[in-house]
């Protein structure tokens, strides 16, 4: 609910306060932001700071109306430049009359029930009120809204800001943040998640120190070096205890997030489009609307605060069409054949995926025009005949009559040199005159900042998606932008121009589940989730990288949104080579697909791949879209972790624990800290793995009653119908024993095979499902 008591705004959702007052000269002032308190006229001014006299060499801002008031003393909702406040301004605008120093007061208020989406960046649904405060300069007829919304049931509070030109000079914005925050320092510590094509969003946490720390994009995209997401928590927090404050932008190109310490311990925190190489121009009469930011709180550590992110994004972020859906598990044909396919191969790989329990096959890159490597045909979307006799439609009705949904990968925001588009309209491309355009996977990108080629891009796409049975598409992106006109608007017209094209598609296609990727996570935001209800974390589909990947994405995506595949035992990223059993329970906590050839594997695989499939179906909707919890992070390389997924009614539970480098004096495994009911009696049950005979090399033949060879082609024989006893970690007992610590068999220690042992390996990994008995 949102309220007005005096000069105070409150805002409340289901678990939150969030409070701020407009003071005497017309700024506002944040008082509160936290667990829900309880306040009335009396008491809601004992929120907040009292700064009863400007400190030093403070400014007033207005001596006249409050001459204790300085602007850099003070925690506010918004900054501005040239007024005392010397903190990093949330809005830097110019226009000739007046330069840079705007004098924005408080104008009015409005709280609204009924929202509109003005469809010009994308924004969260079923938002249920929203408050408007308007500023306005003391002299100029140019007007500053900040808009705060709620969704009754969750506890985020949404923010974003408009600005709105009244004068007849151009208004220049060189940056304007979506959210300031400003509060306390507690002791905080900064977690972003960064890094680098196949090693995507590793969370990474830096002490704060006065000055201003950002994490940002210039790449064009909203990049896979640094998220929009982060959070600030005192440094004693972990899991599931110490306050978090968490925050993300639902944009898709340049952004900024910055922190702030100065001196008096304040900390100044905003979140918006990045201000390098942005100068936007308001003519009069023109608005301007920034991305929306997300914030929300946690007073017991961040499982509590990703949960909140999740849910909220799960319900009022991502497409409503898919909002809730259980996501269909997959198989994609990438790492099985790269571009080196055709329709008896494919088809090979479809009939596999059937018999195993999959549910759709995704065609990727390399089924169009000249495209038979990344150096060409990027751009065109005539179907190879080559490779596919029978065309799109032919493959895909073979697929369908398999009983198998049909999806296509396309890159429609990529072009080569070398393709029959660019040889038609060589201005499509982003580029400059007179300097050689540098080039990304060999390829160019489409100006979607020009209309004609956003309208290229609908109509071609829209051709595809008419011409066969497609029920999902891979929309990749895959390159940074380089070459882009000065103008200071080109970034967020090109942000602006794939919002315009992804808004008609999927609104044209609306049962069609499209997936991003952008080289797997450089362009992983809520502006993507948005359009697209899941997300391609990484190209890297190595099992351990993926619980620094998936682990770092989870602190503010919900596993709904993130896809991850079974790839090759020999993982083509890292060449480190793990059985399928062990790579599974990873991919498990996100959207499940395989990316292998299914075709070519031993019939002791095929039967682990299958049980894989069975077992992820049976408990999709916990997978899902159960509460996630980190139960013990990995922190280094080589590191364990363990996570968890809940059902909101503590009914059931799945658990995975992942080992990092096996120890030789292995500790024991207590599991334990799970919140279930006490009083209610749990089965823990193991998903066992079948440990195939060649990975204990000539330790076999202790157990066999006689000799062969590890290397030879006996073993291969035998390895294909012979595995080693899974362990029979199971039991029937109280929630309280859950929760205070039961300890799981004990790991293989260079001794001891037996289904009382837990052979893990490096890496090796499990998964436990637990579920209420009556
Ligand atoms: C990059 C993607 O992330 C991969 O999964 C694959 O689709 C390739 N592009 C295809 O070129």
């Amino acid at each position: 609910m949102i309220r007005q008591i005096d000069n105070y705004f409150v805002i409340e959702t289901k678990n939150l306060s969030y409070i701020f007052h407009k003071n005497k000269v017309g700024y506002l002032v944040n008082d509160y932001f936290g667990n829900k308190i309880q306040i009335d006229e009396q008491s809601i001014e004992s929120l907040g700071l009292k700064e009863a006299f400007p400190k030093g060499t403070s400014t007033i801002v207005d001596e006249s109306v409050d001459p204790t008031f300085s602007a850099d003393n003070q925690l506010l909702e918004y900054s501005f430049a040239g007024k005392g406040d010397n903190k990093e301004p949330a809005i830097i605008i110019k226009n000739d009359k007046r330069g840079y120093v705007f004098d924005f007061r408080f104008f009015k208020a409005e709280i609204k029930k009924e929202i509109v989406d003005i469809k010009l960046v994308p924004m969260p649904n079923h938002l249920d009120e929203e408050l408007i405060i308007s500023l306005k300069d003391s002299d100029l007829n140019i007007v500053l809204e900040l808009h705060y919304y709620i969704a009754n049931e969750f506890d985020v509070i949404v923010r974003n800001t408009v600005l709105i030109n009244n004068e007849d000079e151009v208004l220049s914005i060189r940056k304007i943040a979506s959210l300031q925050f400003d509060t306390i320092n507690k002791n905080f510590e900064v977690l972003n998640l960064n890094g680098a094509w196949i090693g995507e969003s590793h969370p990474e946490k830096q002490k704060l120190h006065r000055g201003i720390y950002i994490n940002d994009s210039k790449s064009g995209l909203s990049s896979n070096a640094h998220n929009t997401f982060f959070l600030i928590k005192e440094e004693k927090a972990t899991m599931d205890y110490g306050e978090v404050y968490s925050f993300n932008l639902m944009y898709s190109g340049n952004h900024q997030e910055l922190v702030e310490l100065n001196a008096y311990d304040h900390v100044h925190i905003q979140s918006g489009i990045n201000p390098i190489f942005f100068d936007y121009k308001l003519n009069k009469g023109e608005i301007f609307v920034t991305p929306f930011a997300l914030m929300t709180y946690s007073a017991k550590g961040y499982n509590l605060s990703s949960q909140r992110m999740a849910d909220f994004i799960n319900a009022c972020v991502v497409n409503e069409h898919f909002a809730g859906h259980l996501r269909p598990v997959l198989i994609n044909n990438w790492e099985a054949t790269y571009f080196n396919f055709n329709e008896a191969k494919l088809i090979s790989i479809a009939k596999k995926a059937k018999a195993f329990g999959l549910e759709l096959f995704v065609l990727d890159d390399g089924w169009f025009g000249r495209r038979t490597n990344d150096t060409k045909g990027l751009g065109d979307y005539d179907v190879n005949k080559k490779k596919l006799r029978h065309g799109l439609k032919g493959l895909a009705d073979k697929i369908n009559k398999l009983g198998l949904k049909f999806g296509l990968w396309m890159e429609p925001e990529g072009i080569s040199v070398d393709s029959s588009i660019f040889e038609q309209h060589p201005e499509y491309a982003i580029s400059l005159e007179r300097i050689k355009p540098s080039f990304g996977r060999h390829q160019l990108v489409m100006n979607l900042a020009k209309k004609e080629v956003q309208d290229y891009l609908i109509n071609s796409v829209s051709e595809v998606l008419d011409s066969a049975n497609i029920e999902y598409v891979k929309w990749d992106m895959n390159r940074n932008i380089t070459d882009f006109p000065g103008n200071g608007q080109f970034h967020h017209d090109f942000v602006l121009g794939l919002y315009r094209v992804l808004e008609t598609l999927t609104s044209k296609y609306p049962t069609i589940l499209f997936e991003n990727c952008s080289s797997g996570g450089n362009r992983l935001d809520l502006g993507m989730l948005h359009y697209f209800p899941q997300t391609w974390a990484s190209d890297c589909s190595d099992h351990y990288e993926r619980i620094s990947i998936q682990g770092g994405l989870y602190f503010g995506y919900p596993l709904s949104c993130i896809t991850g595949h079974v790839s090759a035992h020999l993982n083509h990223q890292l060449l480190r080579d793990t059985p399928y059993a062990d790579k599974f329970p990873v991919a498990a906590f996100s959207c499940l697909g395989y990316e292998l050839a299914l075709d070519e594997l031993t019939s002791l695989q095929e039967k682990v791949i299958k049980s894989q499939i069975s077992f992820y179906k049976d408990h999709r909707q916990l997978l899902q879209y159960g509460d996630f919890y980190k139960i013990k992070e990995k922190e280094y390389a080589g590191d364990s972790a363990v996570w968890m997924v809940k059902a909101k009614d503590n009914k059931e539970a799945i658990i995975g624990y992942f080992n990092g480098l096996q120890s030789a004096t292995p500790k024991e495994t207590i599991i334990r800290h799970l919140g279930l009911e006490e009083g209610k009696r749990y089965q823990l049950s193991v998903f066992a793995h079948d440990h195939e005979l060649k990975h204990f090399g000539s330790l076999v033949n202790m157990v066999l009653p006689f000799h062969i060879n590890p290397d030879g082609a006996l073993m291969r024989l035998i390895n294909k119908y012979k595995t080693m006893p899974k362990e029979n970690d199971n039991y029937v007992l109280d929630g309280s024993i859950l929760n205070n610590g039961l300890i799981l068999k004990s790991e293989w220690a260079g001794n001891g095979v037996s289904e009382d042992v837990r052979i893990l390996k490096d890496f090796g990994s499990r998964l436990y499902y637990i579920k209420m008995v009556e």
